[in-house]
């Protein structure tokens, strides 16, 4: 094997190219892409004796070029990890947050482990949430729905690659749908207003398709419909969980709860001590 330069004054060359360049966390993310495209541990950058196979410096600096136009890592390399699970996460879909899977534990909290459910997902992007509550459900059927073909494109590869066959996911608009009555309706929708988008990172802002962050209106959309229409999709004994946004979009959710006298809302908080998901359900069971 022919070898370029030692690994880390390659690294260190690089590092100083980012130096001037308004990358966030520049140094922890071109860690994460050589870990990955050499197939090598943190430390061996950082040792003296590596060096750069020369099949390998093209794939380097082509991540590279892509990290110094603020692409996200899991859109350069291709994949993310959520749950118990590495996901395919191309550019054109939205990476998978850690603080999502709190809808996981809640529905585990809820319900247990062989009991045989219906569970919709509205806007299933990559399918990592749809896919890790089917595989450990094995009596879960579970059906995630997406407005976007890359995503549910996406999310059929990630379900065979991760011989998931109790979940299927369909390209539909939640708006303009026919529902079936489900046990569980899960969903992390766009719920940014449309004028938050101009102050996000760029990382995010650039590289997470518009329709996965924003409804294009003040953020309310999904949940006002999921709210108002309860009774067309959720059995009277089924329960809906919802990613709810850090800010005050999330006070106007439970407001849409309270004027509705047939259903209750319980919150819970993610790591960081944020309201991040809300649970709702019919009084009457
Ligand atoms: C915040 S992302 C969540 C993706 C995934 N569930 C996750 O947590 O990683 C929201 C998803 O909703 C989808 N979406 C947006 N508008 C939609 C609509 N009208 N009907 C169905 N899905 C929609 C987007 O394409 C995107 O994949």
């Amino acid at each position: 094997m022919r070898e370029h330069k030692p690994l880390n004054e390659y690294f260190s060359s690089k590092m100083f190219e980012f130096e001037s360049l308004n990358i966030d966390e520049y140094k922890k993310k071109s860690e994460l892409l050589i870990q990955d495209i050499l197939e090598i541990n943190k430390s061996d950058i950082y040792t003296k004796n590596y060096h750069v196979p020369y099949e390998k410096i093209q794939l380097l600096e082509n991540a590279f070029l892509k990290l110094k136009k603020n692409t996200p890592v899991q859109h350069i390399l291709g994949k993310s990890f959520f749950y118990n699970d590495e996901f395919f996460t191309p550019p054109g879909t939205f990476i998978p947050r850690p603080e999502t899977e709190l809808i996981i534990d809640c529905v585990r909290n809820d319900f247990p482990i062989l009991e045989k459910k219906n569970v919709l997902e509205v806007g299933s992007g990559t399918g990592c949430l749809s896919i890790s509550i089917a595989k450990l459900y094995k009596n879960f059927f579970v059906t995630g729905i997406d407005i976007s073909k890359k995503a549910i494109k996406t999310s059929i590869k990630n379900a065979n690659k991760l011989n998931c066959s109790n979940v299927q996911f369909a390209e539909k608009d939640f708006f303009n749908m026919n529902f079936n009555h489900y046990d569980i309706i899960i969903s992390n929708p766009p719920y940014l207003s449309v004028d938050e988008i101009d102050s996000l990172d760029k990382s995010v802002k650039n590289h997470d398709p518009f329709i996965a962050l924003s409804d294009n209106k003040d953020g309310l959309s999904f949940y006002k419909f999921f709210i108002n229409n309860i009774d067309l999709f959720l059995k009277k004994d089924g329960i809906m969980y919802f990613e709810i946004p850090n800010s005050p979009i999330t006070e106007s959710i439970i407001g849409l709860v309270k004027k509705n006298k047939k259903i209750s809302s319980d919150i819970f908080k993610d790591f960081e001590g944020n309201n991040r998901v809300i649970k709702i359900y019919f009084n009457i069971k």
